[in-house]
Protein backbone atom coordinates (compact mmCIF):
# COMPACT_ATOMS: atom_id res chain seq x y z
CA UNK A 1 0.00 0.00 0.00
CA UNK A 2 2.82 2.59 0.50
CA UNK A 3 5.56 1.11 -0.94
CA UNK A 4 8.67 3.48 -2.02
CA UNK A 5 6.60 6.28 -0.47
CA UNK A 6 8.48 9.00 1.34
CA UNK A 7 6.88 10.58 4.17
CA UNK A 8 8.07 14.05 4.44
CA UNK A 9 4.90 15.50 6.17
CA UNK A 10 1.40 13.95 8.11
CA UNK A 11 -0.57 14.93 4.52
CA UNK A 12 1.32 12.64 2.65
CA UNK A 13 -0.50 9.59 3.69
CA UNK A 14 -4.16 9.49 3.40
CA UNK A 15 -6.30 8.46 6.57
CA UNK A 16 -7.18 5.16 5.48
CA UNK A 17 -2.73 4.60 5.02
CA UNK A 18 -2.91 5.99 8.13
CA UNK A 19 -5.72 3.29 9.37
CA UNK A 20 -3.80 0.33 7.93
CA UNK A 21 0.06 1.53 9.86
CA UNK A 22 -2.44 1.56 13.25
CA UNK A 23 -3.73 -1.94 12.71
CA UNK A 24 -0.24 -3.33 11.37
CA UNK A 25 1.40 -1.59 14.44
CA UNK A 26 -0.83 -2.88 17.06
CA UNK A 27 -0.26 -6.26 15.29
CA UNK A 28 3.29 -6.05 15.99
CA UNK A 29 2.56 -4.89 19.10
CA UNK A 30 0.20 -7.86 20.41
CA UNK A 31 2.80 -10.38 18.41
CA UNK A 32 6.27 -9.17 18.41
CA UNK A 33 7.04 -11.85 16.09
CA UNK A 34 4.85 -10.99 13.55
CA UNK A 35 7.01 -9.79 10.88
CA UNK A 36 10.11 -10.40 12.39
CA UNK A 37 12.99 -11.05 9.68
CA UNK A 38 10.72 -9.73 6.96
CA UNK A 39 13.17 -7.10 5.94
CA UNK A 40 16.16 -9.01 5.76
CA UNK A 41 18.67 -8.09 3.75
CA UNK A 42 17.54 -4.26 3.47
CA UNK A 43 19.69 -1.32 4.64
CA UNK A 44 17.98 1.72 6.22
CA UNK A 45 20.47 4.94 6.46
CA UNK A 46 19.71 6.73 9.80
CA UNK A 47 21.11 10.65 9.05
CA UNK A 48 20.93 12.39 11.69
CA UNK A 49 22.03 16.38 11.93
CA UNK A 50 20.07 17.22 15.29
CA UNK A 51 20.20 15.08 18.99
CA UNK A 52 17.63 12.31 18.98
CA UNK A 53 17.19 9.43 21.62
CA UNK A 54 13.75 8.10 21.06
CA UNK A 55 13.24 8.87 17.07
CA UNK A 56 16.94 7.41 16.40
CA UNK A 57 17.22 4.74 18.36
CA UNK A 58 13.17 3.58 17.64
CA UNK A 59 13.93 3.45 14.04
CA UNK A 60 16.93 1.24 14.57
CA UNK A 61 15.12 -0.48 16.85
CA UNK A 62 12.69 -0.87 14.46
CA UNK A 63 14.98 -2.24 11.26
CA UNK A 64 16.68 -4.41 13.34
CA UNK A 65 13.65 -6.33 15.38
CA UNK A 66 11.94 -6.57 11.48
CA UNK A 67 15.74 -8.07 10.84
CA UNK A 68 17.17 -5.37 8.49
CA UNK A 69 20.48 -3.47 9.26
CA UNK A 70 21.45 0.06 9.50
CA UNK A 71 24.21 2.70 8.62
CA UNK A 72 24.42 6.51 9.24
CA UNK A 73 25.56 8.95 11.74
CA UNK A 74 24.01 10.57 15.12
CA UNK A 75 25.64 14.19 14.34
CA UNK A 76 26.80 15.59 11.71
CA UNK A 77 30.33 15.96 13.17
CA UNK A 78 31.27 12.91 12.13
CA UNK A 79 30.11 12.88 8.62
CA UNK A 80 31.30 15.06 5.51
CA UNK A 81 28.85 17.72 6.22
CA UNK A 82 31.41 18.83 8.56
CA UNK A 83 34.28 19.52 5.63
CA UNK A 84 31.32 21.31 3.79
CA UNK A 85 29.43 18.52 1.68
CA UNK A 86 25.77 19.53 0.18
CA UNK A 87 23.03 18.36 1.65
CA UNK A 88 22.22 16.66 -2.01
CA UNK A 89 25.68 15.15 -2.34
CA UNK A 90 24.86 13.01 1.08
CA UNK A 91 21.66 12.07 0.10
CA UNK A 92 22.58 11.08 -3.23
CA UNK A 93 25.34 9.11 -1.33
CA UNK A 94 23.54 7.34 1.49
CA UNK A 95 20.48 6.43 -1.58
CA UNK A 96 23.28 5.06 -3.30
CA UNK A 97 24.00 2.43 -0.16
CA UNK A 98 20.44 2.05 1.69
CA UNK A 99 17.13 1.33 0.68
CA UNK A 100 15.57 3.55 2.56
CA UNK A 101 16.26 7.26 4.55
CA UNK A 102 15.39 8.19 7.60
CA UNK A 103 16.93 12.26 7.96
CA UNK A 104 16.53 14.76 10.51
CA UNK A 105 18.10 17.95 10.27
CA UNK A 106 17.59 21.61 11.74
CA UNK A 107 16.65 23.33 8.36
CA UNK A 108 12.91 23.51 7.65
CA UNK A 109 12.12 22.01 4.43
CA UNK A 110 15.42 19.57 4.29
CA UNK A 111 13.56 16.62 4.17
CA UNK A 112 11.73 17.89 0.86
CA UNK A 113 14.87 18.54 -0.96
CA UNK A 114 16.17 15.50 0.27
CA UNK A 115 13.28 13.30 -1.32
CA UNK A 116 14.11 15.56 -4.51
CA UNK A 117 17.69 13.96 -4.69
CA UNK A 118 17.06 10.50 -2.99
CA UNK A 119 16.33 7.60 -5.43
CA UNK A 120 14.94 5.26 -2.34
CA UNK A 121 12.12 6.79 0.59
CA UNK A 122 13.14 9.46 2.70
CA UNK A 123 11.31 9.72 5.99
CA UNK A 124 11.66 13.04 8.02
CA UNK A 125 12.46 12.89 11.15
CA UNK A 126 12.04 16.38 12.10
CA UNK A 127 12.60 19.16 10.26
CA UNK A 128 13.51 22.59 12.44
CA UNK A 129 10.38 23.85 13.65
CA UNK A 130 8.55 22.36 10.60
CA UNK A 131 7.34 18.76 11.08
CA UNK A 132 7.64 15.48 12.52
CA UNK A 133 5.46 13.13 10.93
CA UNK A 134 6.50 9.87 12.57
CA UNK A 135 5.57 11.58 15.92
CA UNK A 136 2.66 12.26 14.59
CA UNK A 137 2.09 8.78 13.74
CA UNK A 138 3.24 7.79 17.47
CA UNK A 139 0.53 10.53 18.90
CA UNK A 140 -2.48 8.92 16.82
CA UNK A 141 -1.91 5.55 17.45
CA UNK A 142 -1.25 6.19 21.13
CA UNK A 143 -4.93 8.40 21.28
CA UNK A 144 -6.59 5.11 19.42
CA UNK A 145 -4.83 2.84 21.57
CA UNK A 146 -5.76 4.20 24.75
CA UNK A 147 -9.14 6.34 24.02
CA UNK A 148 -10.42 3.56 21.50
CA UNK A 149 -10.49 6.57 18.59
CA UNK A 150 -9.25 9.61 17.29
CA UNK A 151 -12.65 11.84 16.62
CA UNK A 152 -14.69 13.97 19.21
CA UNK A 153 -12.09 14.39 21.58
CA UNK A 154 -10.86 17.88 22.42
CA UNK A 155 -7.25 17.69 22.55
CA UNK A 156 -4.93 20.37 24.65
CA UNK A 157 -1.44 21.67 23.49
CA UNK A 158 0.92 22.99 25.93
CA UNK A 159 4.08 25.11 25.85
CA UNK A 160 6.17 25.79 22.78
CA UNK A 161 3.79 26.17 20.41
CA UNK A 162 5.72 28.43 17.83
CA UNK A 163 8.56 25.93 17.77
CA UNK A 164 7.58 22.81 18.34
CA UNK A 165 7.47 20.65 15.29
CA UNK A 166 5.40 17.55 16.96
CA UNK A 167 2.75 20.48 17.76
CA UNK A 168 2.37 22.08 14.14
CA UNK A 169 2.34 17.93 12.36
CA UNK A 170 -0.10 16.75 14.62
CA UNK A 171 -2.46 19.93 14.73
CA UNK A 172 -2.75 19.32 11.20
CA UNK A 173 -2.84 16.28 11.52
CA UNK A 174 -6.02 15.71 14.15
CA UNK A 175 -7.84 18.54 12.03
CA UNK A 176 -8.39 15.59 9.46
CA UNK A 177 -10.56 14.17 11.62
CA UNK A 178 -14.21 14.38 12.77
CA UNK A 179 -15.63 16.76 15.80
CA UNK A 180 -11.69 17.54 16.77
CA UNK A 181 -11.23 20.65 19.42
CA UNK A 182 -8.30 21.72 19.47
CA UNK A 183 -7.32 24.02 22.48
CA UNK A 184 -3.54 26.18 21.89
CA UNK A 185 -2.26 26.99 25.88
CA UNK A 186 0.99 29.40 25.59
CA UNK A 187 2.95 32.24 26.51
CA UNK A 188 2.30 35.00 23.88
CA UNK A 189 5.62 34.42 22.80
CA UNK A 190 5.74 31.32 22.04
CA UNK A 191 1.55 30.88 20.23
CA UNK A 192 1.29 28.69 16.98
CA UNK A 193 2.29 30.01 13.49
CA UNK A 194 0.02 31.80 11.62
CA UNK A 195 0.31 29.66 8.79
CA UNK A 196 -0.77 26.68 11.00
CA UNK A 197 -3.76 28.55 11.91
CA UNK A 198 -4.81 29.58 8.49
CA UNK A 199 -4.51 26.05 7.51
CA UNK A 200 -6.96 25.07 10.30
CA UNK A 201 -9.23 28.64 9.50
CA UNK A 202 -9.74 26.81 6.03
CA UNK A 203 -10.12 23.35 7.36
CA UNK A 204 -13.50 24.96 9.35
CA UNK A 205 -11.42 23.58 11.87
CA UNK A 206 -12.27 24.32 16.27
CA UNK A 207 -9.72 25.74 17.61
CA UNK A 208 -8.87 28.50 20.79
CA UNK A 209 -5.69 29.91 21.81
CA UNK A 210 -5.52 30.76 25.38
CA UNK A 211 -2.74 31.73 28.17
CA UNK A 212 -5.11 30.29 30.93
CA UNK A 213 -3.76 26.25 31.35
CA UNK A 214 -6.05 26.40 34.62
CA UNK A 215 -9.40 26.73 32.79
CA UNK A 216 -9.18 25.04 30.16
CA UNK A 217 -7.42 21.89 31.76
CA UNK A 218 -11.37 20.10 32.49
CA UNK A 219 -12.32 20.18 29.27
CA UNK A 220 -9.70 18.23 28.03
CA UNK A 221 -9.55 14.39 26.87
CA UNK A 222 -5.98 14.80 26.18
CA UNK A 223 -3.21 17.08 26.93
CA UNK A 224 0.09 16.88 24.73
CA UNK A 225 2.40 18.58 26.86
CA UNK A 226 5.77 20.40 25.17
CA UNK A 227 9.11 21.34 26.27
CA UNK A 228 10.36 24.75 25.11
CA UNK A 229 13.18 24.48 23.01
CA UNK A 230 15.89 26.21 23.78
CA UNK A 231 17.55 25.19 20.28
CA UNK A 232 15.55 27.45 18.62
CA UNK A 233 15.98 30.58 20.78
CA UNK A 234 17.73 33.55 19.80
CA UNK A 235 17.95 34.92 22.82
CA UNK A 236 18.84 32.79 25.98
CA UNK A 237 17.37 35.39 28.43
CA UNK A 238 14.20 34.86 26.50
CA UNK A 239 14.48 30.95 26.92
CA UNK A 240 15.03 31.39 30.55
CA UNK A 241 12.25 33.58 31.00
CA UNK A 242 9.83 31.34 29.38
CA UNK A 243 11.11 28.12 30.31
CA UNK A 244 9.17 27.52 33.45
CA UNK A 245 5.63 28.99 31.83
CA UNK A 246 3.81 26.19 32.27
CA UNK A 247 4.72 23.09 35.13
CA UNK A 248 2.18 20.37 34.89
CA UNK A 249 2.21 19.19 38.44
CA UNK A 250 -0.29 17.16 41.07
CA UNK A 251 -2.69 20.56 41.40
CA UNK A 252 -3.01 21.04 38.22
CA UNK A 253 -3.59 17.26 37.08
CA UNK A 254 -6.57 17.41 39.91
CA UNK A 255 -8.29 19.98 37.30
CA UNK A 256 -8.56 16.91 34.52
CA UNK A 257 -10.86 14.38 33.67
CA UNK A 258 -10.59 11.20 35.15
CA UNK A 259 -9.87 9.25 31.34
CA UNK A 260 -7.65 12.31 30.26
CA UNK A 261 -4.62 10.91 28.75
CA UNK A 262 -0.83 13.12 29.03
CA UNK A 263 1.41 13.19 26.01
CA UNK A 264 4.11 14.94 25.47
CA UNK A 265 6.59 13.93 22.69
CA UNK A 266 9.62 13.56 24.77
CA UNK A 267 12.58 14.63 25.53
CA UNK A 268 11.02 16.18 29.10
CA UNK A 269 12.73 19.08 30.93
CA UNK A 270 10.72 20.53 33.60
CA UNK A 271 7.29 20.99 32.18
CA UNK A 272 5.86 17.67 33.94
CA UNK A 273 7.24 17.41 37.26
CA UNK A 274 8.63 13.15 37.68
CA UNK A 275 5.72 12.98 40.67
CA UNK A 276 3.20 12.81 37.50
CA UNK A 277 4.94 9.63 36.04
CA UNK A 278 2.91 7.46 38.47
CA UNK A 279 -0.63 8.48 37.74
CA UNK A 280 -2.38 6.35 35.21
CA UNK A 281 -2.88 9.19 32.64
CA UNK A 282 0.25 9.85 32.55
CA UNK A 283 1.17 8.40 28.99
CA UNK A 284 4.28 9.25 27.23
CA UNK A 285 6.42 6.57 28.20
CA UNK A 286 3.53 3.85 26.22
CA UNK A 287 3.65 6.74 23.91
CA UNK A 288 7.49 6.54 23.28
CA UNK A 289 6.79 2.73 23.08
CA UNK A 290 4.06 2.72 20.35
CA UNK A 291 6.73 5.13 18.59
CA UNK A 292 8.31 1.65 17.69
CA UNK A 293 5.70 -0.58 16.90
CA UNK A 294 4.55 2.44 14.23
CA UNK A 295 7.60 2.54 12.51
CA UNK A 296 7.99 -1.01 12.55
CA UNK A 297 4.76 -1.15 10.88
CA UNK A 298 6.38 2.11 8.27
CA UNK A 299 9.24 0.69 7.49
CA UNK A 300 8.03 -3.06 6.55
CA UNK A 301 5.18 -0.97 4.65
CA UNK A 302 7.38 1.20 2.56
CA UNK A 303 10.01 -0.92 2.09
CA UNK A 304 7.20 -3.24 0.07
CA UNK A 305 6.89 -6.22 2.44
CA UNK A 306 3.09 -7.61 1.84
CA UNK A 307 1.45 -9.23 5.17
CA UNK A 308 1.67 -12.89 6.27
N1 LIG B 1 10.17 12.82 20.29
C1 LIG B 1 11.40 12.95 19.77
O1 LIG B 1 11.57 13.37 18.62
O2 LIG B 1 12.42 12.62 20.62
P1 LIG B 1 13.94 12.64 20.24
O3 LIG B 1 14.34 14.09 20.00
O4 LIG B 1 14.66 12.03 21.39
O5 LIG B 1 14.11 11.85 18.97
Amino acid sequence: MLNGKSLIEPEDFSLSEMDYLFSLAEKIEKDEKYLRESLRGKLLATLFFEPSTRTRLSFEAAMLRLGGSCLGFAEPGSSSAAKGESLADTIRMAASYADAIVMRNPKEGAALLASRYSTVPVINAGDGGHHHPTQTLTDLLTIKRLLGKIDNLTVGFCGDLKFGRTVHSLAKALARYPKIKLIFISPKELVLPEYIKSILKKQNTDFEESENFEKLMPELDVLYMTRVQRERFFNEDDYIRLKDTYVLNTEKMALGKEKMIVLHPLPRVNEISVEIDSDPRAAYFKQAKYGMYVRMALLASILGVSEC
